[in-house]
């Protein structure tokens, strides 16, 4: 039996991990999510001599500075008051031990609860509540475990700004005058609040009496304010105060309940209170060895309180979500053993199992964040969520025989509480084992660690000592190496010494063989340069003597084509002169033949006449002679006159030829000079033309 259900118990637990993934529900807010917080992980806020509080924060999957879920444990001495606080959250409690009164001032009026061990209330956000402790000496202490939704706070302004706040703060913080008029009391009432020494948040208080309530709550004020006039309260108080009872978990009928436990949840439909809230309470009772068998909330978080005896808890991861960064934590599957006073929170779809020791009872009281309707769904039993499925199915998913799955199912025929010795030690020794294994595998990891890291040293001083062996060795082969190079290079540089000196003989030699051929050369050269030099020379003055003849000739020729010119001119002159003279000369031969032509013409028609005067004289004189030779005498004296007249006629003729000549001499001069100013005008015009062609 026990086997079979512990089998179950395990393969159902696999079976939900192999059959859901929740990828997304979670999400990276899932990373502040710690399934367990111990008592001593606790924070104290508040210590006094009559009471504590200590605080704890609980991540479902939001996240925030102090999470969405704020828990505290309110613990009143006898005869303590928690002073009035203004509530910033909805608050729902339990009591765990002892008696009080909580007074809570709402806008509907005063509200009075009497509590006592198991009762559950809620407080409601906005109101102003103080608590007080009963004060029977004998009785327990008041121990209150609230839990205070603080999603909507949290988001609201940004900041959170705790559970509640201090309401003498509250006051005391508004200006004088201020409170005068809201209060419509007297400076002095004011004066006195303020000027009160500050009271700690949970005080020592006594009742005048017991019975007087008045005189009671006044006295709360009294000792809150400083004043007697309840001031705020009083409106308040005119209202009919009510008084609400809370309602009391260990008086109600358990939903489940079997020799193994019991176990009852109240949610917001089954208290009025409750209305409009979104935690639900739930209080398990583990007889010893036994199991709240497997089961998840498909809509609920659980957010557990152990209130007695200790026992294993075991949540199952129902997937990883993707995309998670590695260095976030994971969502593992874990099992731990929990004592009175920590806190165990289950998320959502996380399948769980609380189990008992042998030797006591296990209870817990817990809140449920309940986002809808929540029913808690088994893995095991008659209610299993797995009879559901076909069998052949589960047969596949499990991967074992029909008989096995059936096995799995009828066996177990308690759903949510069923009988488990010893299972809870068998767990905790797994744990213990794990922890063991894990430590010892620390240990040994970290003496691997060592061995690896004094592995490494030693090898490091190994492989150190290696290499300067080897750097020894390297440096031996090294300097073998460098004297053998050496010796190497110095048997080559003797090498190329000795042919360089080779070379440079022979370089030498080329040298003086090139410098002599150079020398050849160049003497060669300079006797070429000799002779061109002197060739040139011979040539330049071979051309200054040619220039030079041939400027001599040309100036020569200029000579003598001037000294032509000179003597053609002067020929030209010459000529023109002989020319002339000779055309002078031939007119006066001409004239001269004109003369003597005339002469001549002269002398014929002389002759002629001569001898026509012959003619007739013969034929006068024979006439004459025939007339009488008397005439002979007359005629002959007229003879000798005519004769006279010729003569005379000669020389004038003679006369006329010589002025004539004359004339044709003065002619030739003029001509003469003529010509002289022509030649003159010329050379003029020659020598302006020389200043020209110089100019
Ligand atoms: C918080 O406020 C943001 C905007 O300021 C809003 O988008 C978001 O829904 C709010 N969350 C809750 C839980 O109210
Ligand atoms: C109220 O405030 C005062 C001063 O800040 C502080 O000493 C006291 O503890 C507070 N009381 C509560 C109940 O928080
Ligand atoms: C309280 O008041 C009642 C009557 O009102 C009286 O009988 C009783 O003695 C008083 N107790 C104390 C402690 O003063
Ligand atoms: C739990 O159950 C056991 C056995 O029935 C009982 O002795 C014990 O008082 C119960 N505890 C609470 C807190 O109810
Ligand atoms: C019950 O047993 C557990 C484990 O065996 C042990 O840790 C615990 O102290 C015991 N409780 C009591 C009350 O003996
Ligand atoms: C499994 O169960 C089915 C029906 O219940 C049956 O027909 C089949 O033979 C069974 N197989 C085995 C291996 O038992």
């Amino acid at each position: 039996m026990e086997i079979s259900t512990r089998s179950g118990f395990l393969v159902a637990l696999f079976l939900w991990s192999s059959l859901f993934q929740f990828d997304g529900i979670l999400g990276e807010d899932f990373l502040r999510f710690v399934p367990l917080v111990t008592k001593e992980g606790r924070r104290t806020i508040v210590s006094t001599e009559s009471g504590m509080i200590t605080a704890v924060d609980v991540y479902e999957r939001y996240h925030g500075p102090y999470g969405p879920y704020h828990l505290q444990f309110i613990t009143l001495d006898t005869s303590s008051l928690l002073l009035p606080v203004i509530l910033h959250a909805d608050m729902v409690f339990y009591v765990h031990s002892g008696r009080g009164t909580i007074n809570s001032i709402t806008e509907d009026g005063t509200n009075r609860i009497d509590v006592k061990r198991g009762d559950i209330y809620r407080l409601e956000e906005g109101s102003i509540f103080y608590v007080r402790s009963h004060p029977d000496s004998a009785r327990e202490k008041l121990r209150i475990h609230a839990i205070f939704n603080t999603i909507l706070d949290e988001n609201a302004s940004g900041a959170f700004v705790g559970a509640y706040s201090n309401i003498s703060d509250f006051i005391r913080g508004f200006d004088d005058e201020v409170l005068q008029m809201a209060f419509g009391v007297s400076e002095e009432v004011i004066h006195g609040i303020k000027a009160a020494e500050k009271s700690p948040p949970i005080v020592h208080f006594e009742p005048k009496n017991e019975t007087d309530e008045v005189d009671w709550r006044e006295g709360i004020f009294e000792a809150l304010i400083g004043g007697r006039h309840a001031i705020g309260i009083v409106n308040a108080k005119k209202k009919k105060e009510q008084k609400t009872k809370a309602l009391n978990l260990f008086e109600r009928k358990a939903d489940v309940e079997n020799c193994n436990g019991w176990s009852i949840a109240v949610t917001s439909k089954e208290f009025k209170p409750f209305k409009g809230s979104n935690i639900g309470v739930f209080l398990v009772n583990l007889t010893k060895g036994s199991m709240m068998g497997p089961h998840w909330n498909p809509k609920a978080t659980e957010i557990a309180i152990v209130t007695h005896g200790q026992g294993i808890v075991q949540v199952v991861c129902p997937g990883n979500p993707s995309g998670v960064s590695n260095e976030a934590p994971k969502c593992e599957n874990t099992k731990f053993k929990v004592n009175e006073g920590d806190v165990f929170i289950v998320p959502r779809y996380h399948p769980m199992a609380q189990i008992s020791f042998n030797n006591d009872s296990f209870v817990f009281v817990g809140f449920s964040t309940v986002a809808g309707q929540n029913h808690p769904q088994f893995l095991a039993g008659k209610r299993s969520v797995l009879r559901v499925l076909d069998r052949k199915i589960l047969g596949v998913s499990f991967n074992t025989a029909n008989t096995t799955i059936d096995q799995l199912l009828d066996s177990q025929v308690e759903s949510v509480m069923f009988e488990c010795t010893s299972c809870a030690e068998q767990l905790e020794r797994e744990i213990e084992e794990e922890m063991e294994r894990k430590k010892q595998e620390e240990a040994r990891k970290r003496e691997q660690e060592e061995e690896a890291r004094k592995r490494e040293e030693e090898e490091q001083r190994k492989r150190e000592e290696e290499e300067a062996r080897k750097g020894e060795e390297e440096q031996r082969k090294r300097e073998e190496e460098e004297v053998r190079k050496r010796e190497e290079e110095e048997a080559r540089k003797r090498e190329e010494e000795e042919r360089r000196k080779e070379e440079e003989e022979e370089q030498r030699k080329r040298e003086e063989e090139e410098a002599r051929k150079g020398e050849e050369e160049q003497r060669k050269r300079e006797e070429e340069e000799v002779r061109k030099r002197e060739e040139e020379e011979a040539r330049k003055r071979e051309e200054e003597r040619k220039r030079e003849e041939e400027e001599a000739r040309k100036r020569e020729e200029e000579e003598a084509r001037k000294r032509e010119e000179e003597e053609a001119r002067a020929r030209e002159e010459e000529e023109r002169r002989k020319r002339e003279e000779e055309e002078a000369r031939r007119r006066e031969e001409e004239e001269q033949r004109r003369e003597e032509e005339e002469e001549q013409r002269r002398r014929e028609e002389e002759e002629a006449r001569r001898r026509e005067e012959e003619e007739q004289r013969r034929r006068e004189e024979e006439q004459e002679r025939r007339r009488g030779e008397e005439e002979t005498r007359r005629e002959e004296e007229e003879e000798e006159a005519r004769r006279k007249e010729e003569e005379g006629r000669r020389r004038e003729e003679k006369e006329e030829a010589r002025r004539h000549e004359e004339e044709q001499e003065e002619e030739a001069r003029r001509r003469e000079e003529e010509v002289r100013r022509q030649e003159e005008a010329i050379r003029r015009e020659e020598e302006e033309d020389e200043l020209e062609a110089d100019g």
